[in-house]
Parts: C-alpha cells; sequence; structure tokens
C-alpha cells in the first residue's frame, strides 16, 4: 500500500463532467451543451488576441492592469478591487481556498455549479447543498442553512441549469441575513444577458462580506481563452491576490478580453439576438408539450415527463447531430439544458423536439 495519499476530501471530487462534443458516427453536430455564444467572440477580440500570439516568448502582464482598467471603466468600477483569473472558475477556487478549510461549510443551491462543490471538496471543507423553490434560489433555505462554520454562500444569479434569477432585493436580504464571518458570492456568469443588470456591483460597493466573479465564456465567446474576474472588498482581492500565481492568466486571454469588454455595441448585439431566439425556442417547445421556466440566461431548462422521456428525447436529438446537456448530476432528471444557438440551431432543435413529440422518439 502506498503511502502517498491525497488530502482529505480530494478523492470524494467527482470528475467534472463538460459538455458533448461528439457524437459517434455523426460528423456534422452542434453544440448546444456548454453555453457557449454561437457568434463568437467580437472580431476585435479575435485581432487583439492575433497580436497578442505574435508576442508569446514574453510572460504575461502579472497585475493586469489593462483588462482591470477596461472593466473598471466599463462597468463603472474600482480597477483596484478586481481580480482576474483563468475563467470565473479559478476565482471560485481561491475563495474556497482562502476562506474555507477542513471543519468550514460551503453552501449552494440544489441545482447550483458544479465548480461550489468541488472547490469546497479541494480545500478539505465541508459541501453543503441547500433546497431550491421550484427551480429558484431560496434565500429563507439559505439562510436557514447557515452555521456558525459557514464560511462561503455561493449563489448564480441568473443560475445555471435552471435559469431563474432572484431580484436584487432578495440578494441583499441574503447577504444582511448572513452569519458574521460568512461570505456571500454572487456568481455572474450570465448577467450580461439580463439588460441593465449590475449582477450585484452595487451590493459589493455597499457591504464588506460580497464578493462577485464575472466570466468572459459566456455573452463574450471567449471560453477556449479562459478568463473571468472578481470584485470584492479591499480586504478579500488582497488575499485572493496572495494566492493567485503570478502569470495566471495568458497574454492572449487578457488582450482578447479587453478587446472584448470595450466593444459594447457587440455584447448587445449579442444580447438582443440571445433574447430573440431564446423567447423563440421556448415558446415552440412549450407548443410541442415541453415546458420550460422563463430564463434569464442564453440556455433554456426543457422540462419533460420523465427521466426516461428527457433521455430518449436527447438520443433523438444526439442522432440528429444536436447535442444538449443532461443535467441529471444537477438534480434534474428530468430536465435536458439546451444553449440557445443561432437561428439555424434553434430551428433544429425546435423541429426534432416536435418530431420526437409527436413520434415519442419512434425512429
Ligand atoms: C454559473 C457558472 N459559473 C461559473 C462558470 C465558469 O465559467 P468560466 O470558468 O469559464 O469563467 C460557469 C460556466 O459554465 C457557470 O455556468
Amino acid at each position: 500500500m502506498t503511502q502517498i495519499t491525497p488530502q482529505p476530501g480530494i478523492m470524494d471530487i467527482a470528475l467534472y463532467q463538460g459538455g458533448a462534443a461528439h457524437v459517434d458516427g455523426v460528423s456534422n453536430v452542434t453544440k448546444l451543451s456548454s453555453n457557449e455564444n454561437p457568434l463568437g467572440a467580437s472580431p476585435k477580440a479575435v485581432e487583439a488576441m492575433a497580436q497578442a500570439a505574435a508576442k508569446m516568448h514574453r510572460y504575461p502582464s502579472s497585475d493586469h492592469i489593462a483588462l482591470r482598467t477596461a472593466i473598471a471603466e466599463t462597468h463603472g468600477l474600482d480597477a483596484d478591487r478586481i481580480i482576474c483569473g483563468a475563467g470565473s472558475d479559478e476565482i471560485i477556487a481561491f475563495l474556497c481556498q482562502c476562506y474555507a478549510g477542513p471543519g468550514d461549510e460551503v453552501l449552494y443551491t440544489e441545482h447550483g455549479f458544479a465548480m461550489y462543490r468541488i472547490s469546497a471538496l479541494a480545500a478539505g471543507a465541508t459541501p453543503v447543498e441547500v433546497k431550491e423553490r421550484e427551480r429558484v434560489t431560496d434565500v429563507d433555505a439559505l439562510l436557514a442553512g447557515c452555521t456558525p462554520q459557514t464560511k462561503l454562500v455561493f449563489i448564480a444569479n441568473p443560475n445555471n441549469p435552471t435559469g431563474t434569477m432572484i431580484s436584487e432585493a432578495e440578494v441583499a436580504r441574503l447577504a444582511d441575513g448572513l452569519p458574521k464571518g460568512a461570505l456571500l458570492v454572487l456568481d455572474g456568469a450570465y448577467a450580461e444577458y439580463v439588460e441593465g443588470f449590475d449582477a450585484g456591483a452595487k451590493l459589493v460597493e455597499a457591504r464588506d462580506n460580497v464578493v462577485m466573479t464575472r466570466t468572459f465564456s459566456k455573452i463574450y465567446g471567449l471560453g477556449g481563452a479562459r478568463i473571468g474576474w472578481g470584485y470584492g472588498p479591499a480586504e478579500i482581492i488582497d488575499v485572493l491576490n496572495r494566492v493567485r500565481g503570478p502569470f495566471n492568466v495568458s497574454s492572449t486571454a487578457l488582450a482578447g478580453a479587453e478587446a472584448a469588454v470595450r466593444d459594447r455595441d457587440y455584447v448587445e448585439a449579442c444580447r438582443v439576438e440571445n433574447a430573440k431566439w431564446r423567447g423563440w425556442l421556448a415558446d415552440q417547445l412549450a407548443e410541442a408539450g415541453v415546458p420550460s421556466d422563463t430564463s434569464c440566461t442564453n440556455f433554456i431548462l426543457a422540462r419533460f415527463a420523465s427521466q426516461s422521456e428527457a433521455e430518449a428525447c436527447d438520443d433523438f436529438l444526439k442522432a440528429r447531430g444536436l447535442i444538449v446537456r443532461r443535467v441529471a448530476g444537477y438534480n434534474l432528471p428530468t430536465a435536458l439544458r439546451i444553449t440557445i444557438g443561432d437561428e439555424t440551431a434553434c430551428r433544429a432543435v425546435a423541429a426534432a423536439v416536435k418530431a420526437f413529440k409527436s413520434g415519442q422518439g419512434t425512429e
């Protein structure tokens, strides 16, 4: 028996299941499994990354000042209180590493994003899952779930994979009610899909127990670049920076993100296009007998009568090259999460789901 053993908690981590990108035997697939922007990144971001690629022999900036300044100017924030990471995943990991350890509890909701549990376990902390109310974050349940051991409370607003969100007043009530010593993390990965929503930035400004995380992977179309950021009280950002690797974000990612965040017209065009096809697809699915909650994101959580029906529909779509996401791992076995693709993709999904429902999957 080897004496070399991992830290407690690590072996409790189930490997993260990413969205599938291939179907055996189908050459032309449409990937609607990872909530990516079907329109891609802003051409200005792509150009900036190409230019950065010519200078790859140089290490990237360590303080990320150009990107932090661009984010701060765009959102009206304090650049000194922004931290950039290799995706918002890395910010989530920093938070757990710095603020939760053995004996501490990390709260998230029953349909919450998988990385909250993974990062809590990686830090040796105890993940605690709290009920939602009909696929919506339940502030009362979260407050009731808090104990003196609670160190971090994660909510995504809007949430993945439900697509629902709670009001600013509810978020403020949550922040107000947390025990002293617990930090609220507002994950705003999908915030840009909600017109005029600040993702909780004002709450971060007003309080000392709230941090916001954001990503360039969704509306900005830069999932492959791995870049996200966090915003919080100065003392907390200082703590996170102590564990951050000096070169945690590549020069290409920094350059792409800076150009992307400044290209507001592109972001707005993507938001409008997404809202248009999201509404259209939700209506089409409802007509076919597949309901969904009103989505505030770039995906729809389509609900089926049973797990077997959801799985049969997934197989039916897959055979037609349409890859969506099963979400049984998110305690939603009767649902499929469908990313809003471009017009062609949305029309193909609607037609396939209709065909499935009318024939109940008989090929
Ligand atoms: C709610 C939520 N938070 C965070 C992330 C992580 O995004 P990234 O690490 O690409 O910034 C995702 C990605 O799917 C997400 O859905």
